[in-house]
């Protein structure tokens, strides 16, 4: 009797170790950029008075509720309360309904030109960031969780592609970064996954908000690599990627970074 008992015991042992080096092989675990970041840094993220990510939130909120001249409709004309968009920002980037594979701060354009016959914002303006800022704020808790299918499924290839593409003077890929060289110093920067769930962000060394185009056009430029266009289909194609890999991960926009 006592000897069956201490077989199963073996047994499940083994079935654990197994499963655990599996894991260990498959899954490595996600980790938010904000582990990476100094304690100083995290305290800022942390403390709503301090983020100046928040400066940007309320600007969004005074902007979701602004009438444009033509049309005299505000964004909450047609989509209410801020509060129902909890979720929609993590669907992006997406391919909508035109076929267009689109991003979020691409679709807050769509909106303005078309729904309210107002001009477009600038990339990485004020006033596109902050309602980018706005939007991904109310799904800040929500857990990363992009489904790829047969329509965005040629995007994400294209973005798995270029993530471990060796490019630039230095032949160097995301990956060699953001998996090979994770916990090591570059400049005075840990490196990190490379995740994406607290953008837009604020980025002390700018003094403002960054989209994630932006934030990958600063990696190539210190790659020594020709960045693509913000908006272009190359960076959607990688941010759809980065959204997928960071699958699981919360939601902290406005994150704080160095
Ligand atoms: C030479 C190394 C290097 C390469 C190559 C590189 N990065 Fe980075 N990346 C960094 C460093 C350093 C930071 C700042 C510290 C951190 O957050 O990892 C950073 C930050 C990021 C962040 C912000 C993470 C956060 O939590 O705020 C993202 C997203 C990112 N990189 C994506 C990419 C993508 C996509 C590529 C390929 C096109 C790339 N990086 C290539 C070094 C690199
Ligand atoms: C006249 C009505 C109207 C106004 C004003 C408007 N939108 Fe839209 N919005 C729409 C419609 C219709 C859709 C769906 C269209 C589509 O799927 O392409 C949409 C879609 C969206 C989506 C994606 C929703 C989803 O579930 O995928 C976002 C985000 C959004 N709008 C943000 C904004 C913002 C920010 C503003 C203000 C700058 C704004 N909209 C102003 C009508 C409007």
């Amino acid at each position: 009797m006592d000897y069956k008992i201490y077989i199963l015991k073996v047994f499940l042992f083994l079935i654990y170790l197994f499963f655990g080096i599996l894991n260990n092989l498959y899954a490595k675990d996600l980790i938010s950029g904000y582990h990476f970041s100094e304690p100083s840094t995290q305290m800022i993220q942390d403390d709503e008075f301090l983020n100046p990510g928040f400066i940007w939130v309320e600007h969004g909120k005074a902007l979701w509720e602004k009438k444009e001249n033509v049309s005299d409709l505000s964004c909450n004309s047609c989509h209410g309360k801020v509060s129902n968009m909890k979720g929609v920002a993590i669907k992006f980037p997406k391919v909508n309904k035109s076929e267009n594979f689109i991003n979020l701060e691409q679709q807050i354009n769509i909106c303005r030109e078309k729904e309210m016959k107002a001009r477009k914002f600038e990339p990485e303006s004020k006033n596109l960031l902050a309602l980018s800022v706005l939007l991904y704020y109310q799904s800040k808790g929500l857990k990363q969780n992009i489904e790829i299918n047969e329509d965005n499924k040629k995007w994400f290839d294209i973005g798995e592609e270029l993530y471990f593409k060796k490019i630039g003077q230095m032949g160097l890929s995301c990956n060699q970064c953001h998996d090979d060289r994770v916990g090591n110093n570059l400049r005075a920067e840990k490196v990190s996954q490379g995740h994406i769930n607290g953008f837009p962000s604020y980025l002390l060394r700018w003094s403002k908000i960054a989209s994630v185009h932006r934030r990958i056009q600063f990696c190539n430029e210190q790659a020594r690599a020709i960045p693509f266009k913000i908006f272009s289909k190359e960076y959607n194609a990688l941010q759809l990627y980065l959204t997928w890999r960071g699958k699981g991960l919360e939601i902290e926009t406005p994150a704080v970074r160095k």
